[in-house]
């Protein structure tokens, strides 16, 4: 297969990272084998509001939005203006900033949890302060998660004991490479949607397990009386409920979906979208679990840093004041009845579904190496035609009807040579590069 001379910036580029840097990229999710590997960008050189510039200089309307970091829009002019002014008075100091106080008091008039606040700068790590906490408060040291949560020696513990064990949980085939053996039993996965195994769990680990983590929705909104449940039954163990809502937290309601399908936690985790892409994270909760953090030692330099609070709490407060979550379900609704109709229209068999905060793409086949193919030929042609992302789309607020238009006309087009492309069997011959590997199943180049 050629690649495509569209990017060869970016491929010169990446060929240069591989000799510098273990893996090419510091995020799965930016591994060109994510996309369609050779003809997708792979470094952006700048962007604007929905869209962003390769390297190469080729436009593409942004459907991945910084992995879901992009929640107003790059370059927000409120957001940077107030980070502007923020640098401009020091960006961090030897002792501390109000700001920190600010949005402890915006999070906790924000977040149905939120009582008492601890920040840091990332997900994953966030997810690791959480379970430090509710691992200090009770006591306990096993965890039950559901979902995915980050890089860190707790969650991949998981794979110790047995190998598949995050296989459900988003990302199939890690290695616990690195993951120290004594930590084999301390975090087990449970199904999401059902709780007779995680009741089962909670009984056959009676007193041991210190929380319950899970994405409390990551693709559907859950069938009526499931969180309530979970909620239920781990206050039944004495167990901390934590939702890990580092994807899910802005887009269904400001307050996260503990606001929008009122059920409320004990802890809580949010990243990404807090602050439109700058880095920060907060690990939020009730009193009673947070207060005996202040006797734990959870210490980082960079957690007082005031460009990540004057962002997260700047993007907060725009997110209320023009109504944004409304905003995405609006443009994900349009965009998935638009998709939909489209493929009718050409009579390809994909369904575009999931939240309409989150839509996603499904291929009606059950072959999985087929689905791949579809899948990359899909996201190989729409890279072609300007519109970079996988086969589901995170929102942003700066997209709105020329970026829907712009999408569906390429759709148009591409589901129809999908369409012709299977019905011929020659899916594979119109690929200009291997399928898109999922995500840690083969760690190479
Ligand atoms: C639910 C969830 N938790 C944790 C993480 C890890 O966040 P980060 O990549 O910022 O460490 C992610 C990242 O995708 C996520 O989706």
């Amino acid at each position: 297969m050629k690649p495509s001379p569209r990017i060869p910036r970016s491929l010169q580029l990446y060929k240069r990272a591989l000799e510098l840097i273990p893996g090419g990229t510091q995020l799965i999710s930016r591994r060109p084998t994510r996309y369609a590997n050779g003809v997708s960008p792979i470094y952006a050189a700048r962007a604007q509001g929905a869209r962003f510039w390769d390297i190469d200089g080729n436009e593409y309307i942004d459907w991945v939005s910084g992995i879901g970091a992009i929640i107003l829009g790059y370059c927000d002019p409120v957001v940077d203006d107030a980070v502007r002014r923020q640098i401009a008075t020091g960006t961090m100091y030897s002792i501390n900033h109000e700001l920190e106080i600010e949005l402890a008091e915006e999070l906790c008039r924000t977040i149905p949890c939120a009582e008492m606040v601890r920040y840091a700068k990332c997900g994953g790590e966030a997810c690791a302060i959480a379970v430090r906490i509710a691992r200090g408060f009770t006591g306990r040291d096993k965890v039950l998660f559901c979902g995915y949560h980050g890089w860190q020696d707790w969650y991949l513990a998981a794979n110790l004991a047995a190998e598949a064990n995050l296989n459900a949980h988003l990302f199939p085939g890690i290695e616990p490479i690195g993951v120290p053996r004594t930590l084999a039993g301390t975090a087990l996965p449970f199904p999401y949607g059902d709780l007779g195994v995680l009741g089962e769990l909670l009984d056959r680990h009676k007193g041991e397990v210190a929380a319950v983590i899970m994405e409390p929705l990551r693709s559907e909104i859950p069938k009526a009386g499931y969180l309530e449940g979970v909620k239920k039954l781990a206050a039944a163990h004495g167990t901390v409920l934590i939702f890990d809502e580092v994807t899910s937290g802005f887009r269904l309601a400001v307050g996260g979906v503990q606001e929008y399908l009122g059920v409320t936690p004990d802890m809580a985790v949010f990243a990404k979208a807090i602050s439109n892409g700058y880095p920060m994270a907060a690990v939020v909760g009730k009193r009673a679990v947070m207060e005996p953090a202040g006797r734990m030692f959870i210490s980082s330099t960079y957690w007082s840093d005031t460009l990540g609070l004057r962002a997260a709490l700047t993007t907060i407060q725009e997110l209320r004041k023009r109504g944004v979550p409304a905003q995405l379900q609006r443009v994900g609704s349009e965009l998935t009845r638009r998709l939909n109709a489209v493929a009718g229209e050409v009579g390809l068999k994909v369904t575009c579904g999931g939240l309409s905060v989150l839509p996603a793409l499904q291929f009606a086949t059950d072959d999985a190496a087929l689905k791949s193919k579809l899948t990359t030929l899909y996201i190989q042609e729409m890279a072609k035609r300007g519109c970079h992302g996988y086969a589901s789309f995170y929102l942003n607020a700066a997209q709105g009807e020329a970026e829907i238009e712009q999408t569906v006309a390429a759709a148009r087009e591409v589901f129809a040579l999908i369409a012709r492309a299977w019905s011929s069997g020659q899916v594979e011959q119109m690929l200009e590069c291997d399928p898109q590997q999922d995500a840690f199943r083969r760690m190479v180049r």
